[in-house]
Order: C-alpha cells, then structure tokens, then sequence
C-alpha cells in the first residue's frame, strides 16, 4: 500500500514535470487567411490598389506564403467611409474569420478598425492611415504601423518651414482627423521655430470646391501655405492653386502625400513644389531599386509612397509570424520579435517603436518632372511622440 502511493506520487510528480517543459512550438497549419481592407473606389482608390499591389509582392516574393503558411486574401472595399467601418472590419473578422487585417488609408476609417481589433484581439496592420491614436491611446500587442502617424511628415516639414525663414502660414486641408492632425503638427514644430499660423483653413472631406478658400488666401498674403491633402484631392487642389495665379506667388508646401502618385495628372502645375515626407523617387539603393524594379514588373506601374508601406506591413506581418511559426494567438511574443526587428524598406532602414510606429527618416523632397527628388533629411530618425500609449 505504502509502497503503491510512493509510485503514485512519482509518477504524478513526473507528468507535472513534463507538463511544465516547454515544447518546441509547433508550426500552425492552414491557410493564413488576410483581411485587405482598403478603398478601392474614391478619392482614395489609386492608394489602396498601390497598397495592396506592394503588399502582395512582398507575400510573392516569399512563395506566397508567410511563417510557414499560404497566404489567402479577402477583399473588402470601404470607400474611406467611415460610417460603414465598423460593419466592414466586423465582417471579415467574424463572418469571414479572418487571421489578420490589413488596412486602411483613411484616419476615420482606421479608428473604428483599431477599436473592434482591439475588442476582438485581432491582429491589425495599418498600412497607411495616419490617424495619431492608432500608435498613442488605442496602442496594443494588437496594432501595427507600417506608414507613419499624421504628426510625422507635418512635423518635419514645419522644421523644414521654420527653418528656411517662413514666419506667416496658412493652412488649408480636409476637416477630418488626419487633416487636423497634420496641422497640429505643423503648427507645433513651425511655431517652436519662430512662425505663426495665422490662419487655419478646410472643407469637408472629399469635397473639391478650392476656390473661395483660394481666393482668402489671395488676400491674406501669407508667406507659406501649408496643406494636407492626397490622392485625387491632392491633384486637383495642386492643379486649383496653379490656376488661381498662387504658383509662383505664395510656396506651397505640405506633408508629401499632397505630390505622391499624383504627379502624371498634376503636370508642370506640381513642378518645384516641396514636401516632407519618408520616401522619395531616385533614392537610387540598390533595395529601393530592386524594389522599383520587381514592381514595375509585376504591375506595369511605378510605385509610390503607398506601394512601399502596403510592401512593408508585409514585412512586418512576416517578421512577427515566422518568431510565432504563423500562431497568430501569440501576441507577446509577435510583438517582441517586430519590436526587434530592423526593416530594411525601400525608404531605408527603420524600426518600430514600442508603440509600433516607425521610426524613420523624413527626406525633404522637390518635384522635378514625374519625381519627388530628395533635396536633403527634414527630420533624422523622427519618432512620434506617442502620447497616451500605455505600451
Ligand atoms: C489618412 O487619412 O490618414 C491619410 C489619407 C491619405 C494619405 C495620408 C493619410
């Protein structure tokens, strides 16, 4: 008897032993399924195309597969409309039981993706989408950035607009959160240095009706005119300020979205403008090269800003799911092994911070015929502030 309950004990003993050895983790099967969600119609359709295009040459470029799983996408277009966000993301979470998201442009949209992935637990890589919150309150083992916040490219280029002696800015953008942001960090970096934003301008977003607002810039006479605004809004107003009689009178500057994958349509009107802004045209690296290359091959078009970051969430999705052999529900050690990682990106190297957001370099860039060429660094290593990342 006594000796029946010693072995017992033993073995007991040695199971809960077992149990507490850890097993090498085991590769996760099936398909990776990917939520893309973009615009795809709209002022904003060529950038969620551009996105979606440099995404899928990076899965390619790794025989479609992603640690250790084949990739399959689910499509879902939300019209940068932010009223349709949360049933959109909704949809691809829980009817299509998707892995991971993959998405979007607009700030509007992203915040209401970031809180049902958050609610949800599930994996979100933004791709574009600016919106502050996204890397500062709402920051979480869930949430990825492969672009920029708004405060970035706004605040380089208000150094840069400091700097160069401007003292009186106007402003003028679309009233939504990435617009205001973009302001916000303008304002902030270009006052610190001396100027005044004297006056701050916008319109519902996407409306395209410049003129009135073209006309109290007339009159005001700043010194510089700072602007947010992208896609085919960015063409139109470039092609407006032109015709206003303003090129050539006032300098236009902006966060570089207002010249990127827009320059065919906007034409000699675009010509000298300068922007801030983590990519340029001709960086001319052998990484940036090879990339320009594979995908001016594979889709008959010349990347942009858009292509690079839809291309770079692929590399941060890839870095985080081979460290968890493609087990998406590992979440702390996903983010440890983003958190390490140096990308090495068609814009030049960067990292992520703690609150996974780039931390990256913001060239200053000129139009010169189809091409934003850099001009020198506005901002070295500029991370966002993160304010109100718990992380
Ligand atoms: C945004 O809404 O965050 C955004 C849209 C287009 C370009 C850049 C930012």
């Amino acid at each position: 008897m006594k000796k029946t309950s010693r072995f017992f004990r033993l073995a007991l003993l040695a199971s809960a032993t077992a149990l507490m050895v850890p097993l090498a983790s085991a590769q996760a099967t099936g398909k990776l399924k990917v939520g893309l969600m973009l615009p795809y119609t709209g002022t904003y359709a060529a950038l969620g195309t551009a996105i979606e295009n440099g995404f899928k040459l990076y899965i390619d470029e790794h025989g479609g597969k992603l640690g250790g799983r084949e990739v399959e996408y689910i499509k879902v277009d939300d019209e940068s409309n932010p009223a349709k966000a949360t049933d959109n993301v909704n949809k691809l979470i829980k009817r299509d039981n998707v892995d991971v998201v993959v998405g979007t442009v607009h700030s509007g949209v992203v915040m209401a993706m970031a809180k049902v992935a958050n609610d949800t637990n599930t994996l979100l890589i933004v791709p574009n989408a600016g919106a502050n919150a996204v890397t500062g309150p709402l920051c979480s083992n869930n949430i990825y950035r492969s672009s920029f916040s708004n405060w970035q490219p706004a605040y380089a280029m208000g150094e840069a607009a400091a700097k160069k002696g401007y003292k009186k800015a106007v402003t003028i953008t679309w009233k939504y959160g990435a617009g205001e942001e973009s302001v916000g960090g303008f304002k902030e970096s270009f006052e610190k240095g001396g100027g005044k934003v004297v006056k701050e301008l916008s319109l519902p977003f996407p409306n395209v009706e410049f003129q009135a607002l073209l006309t109290e810039i007339a009159a005001m006479k700043p010194d510089v005119v700072y602007t947010f605004f992208a896609g085919g809004g960015a063409v139109k107003f470039v092609k407006d300020y032109a015709a206003a009689g303003l090129k050539g009178k006032i300098p236009l500057i902006g966060a570089g979205f207002l010249t990127d994958g827009t320059l065919d349509a906007q034409g000699a009107d675009a010509s000298g403008l300068q922007t801030a802004l983590h990519y340029a045209d001709s960086l001319n690296t052998k990484r940036d090269n090879d990339f320009r290359l594979a995908y001016a091959k594979a889709f008959k078009l010349q990347p942009d800003v858009y292509a690079v970051q839809g291309y770079d969430a692929g590399q941060i999705l890839g870095a985080g799911l081979a460290a968890v052999k493609g087990d998406v529900s590992k979440k702390a050690e996903f983010a440890a092994a983003v958190e390490r990682a140096k990308f090495d990106s068609p814009r030049g190297m960067f990292t992520l911070s703690k609150a996974h957001n780039p931390v990256q370099d913001f060239y200053l860039r000129q139009v010169s015929g189809v091409e934003n060429k850099s001009i020198g660094l506005a901002s070295k290593a500029l991370a966002d502030p993160a304010r109100g990342c718990k992380l």
